[in-house]
């Protein structure tokens, strides 16, 4: 699905964002792996050339935008294009100190380093990807937003915000960047088995699971086949759309 084509996955050191780097791969992919951990982003970039294929992995904190350009940069130094992007990196209220907060209780810093790296690191990340596939024919684009993205769940309002505008960045990139022949579009995982979901799963893990007409969890995989559909060609026609990958839990 992706032969002949150079992608980027931010946050790629684990969870959706290794499963969807090594993925891509397989689809022909050649795949540059970022990450603010870097010894995880060699170890998926590693993944991927012990199959066979062509990877590299670079260090970048998505909230800084000397390392955002610096990342798309180094693609363009090794592999001379970037055509696909998946803006995956992000943080979640308990890796701030705000695990379960209710509105009320978020503090101030939790709040503004979400919204860094949530927002403000996504926003940077699809400025610098736009830059390029503007002047060089076009591309995909694909960011992480959440079922939190769609609906308010009590304790991540911070969280749940972030996403919200995370989907307003998708929409209105869609829209302004058609004509340039890049589309842009979002997923929407639901709760997915990743350290990522492990601080709630150890608080309400049982309530968690009753939520999900599947009554599992996703595997990081299931939502890598999602994205690389999307950045595919076979998904010429879509673009701006916010799509669910979560056993059920929006039709609740
Ligand atoms: N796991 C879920 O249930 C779930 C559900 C909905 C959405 N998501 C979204 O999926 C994406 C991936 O989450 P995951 O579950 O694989 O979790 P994860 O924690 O395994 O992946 C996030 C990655 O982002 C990296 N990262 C964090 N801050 C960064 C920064 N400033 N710069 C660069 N990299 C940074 C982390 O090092 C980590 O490798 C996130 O956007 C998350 O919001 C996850």
């Amino acid at each position: 699905m992706l032969n002949d084509k150079v992608v980027l996955v931010t946050g790629a050191a684990g969870g959706i964002g290794r499963a969807t780097a090594v993925a891509a791969a397989r689809e022909g992919a050649r795949v540059a792996v970022a990450d603010l951990n870097l010894e995880g982003a060699r170890e998926t970039a590693l993944l991927i050339t012990d199959a066979g294929g062509s990877a590299i992995a670079m260090r970048t904190d998505i909230s800084v935008p000397g390392d955002v350009r610096a990342m798309v940069g180094a693609v363009l130094d090794r592999y001379g294009r970037l055509d696909g992007a998946f803006n995956n990196a992000a943080i979640a209220q308990w890796q701030c100190g705000a695990a379960s907060a209710k509105i009320g209780d978020i503090g101030e810093d939790a709040f503004a380093r979400i919204m860094q790296v949530n927002v403000t690191g996504t926003w940077l990340c699809m400025r610098a990807e736009l830059e390029h596939m503007s002047r060089n024919g076009g591309g995909a684009i694909v960011n992480a937003s959440s079922i939190s993205g769609l609906v308010g769940r009590a304790g991540s309002g911070a969280y749940s915000a972030s996403k919200h505008a995370i989907n307003g960045l998708t929409k209105t990139a869609a829209i302004e960047y058609a004509a340039s022949d890049i589309r842009v579009n979002a997923v929407c995982p639901g709760f997915i088995d990743t350290v990522f979901v492990s601080s709630s799963l150890a608080t309400r893990g049982d309530a968690l699971l009753a939520s999900v007409p599947m009554h599992r969890l996703g595997q990081p995989e299931e939502v890598a086949e999602l994205v690389v559909w999307l950045l595919s060609d076979r998904a010429r026609y879509i673009t701006g759309s916010l799509q669910g990958v979560d056993g059920g839990f929006m039709a609740g």
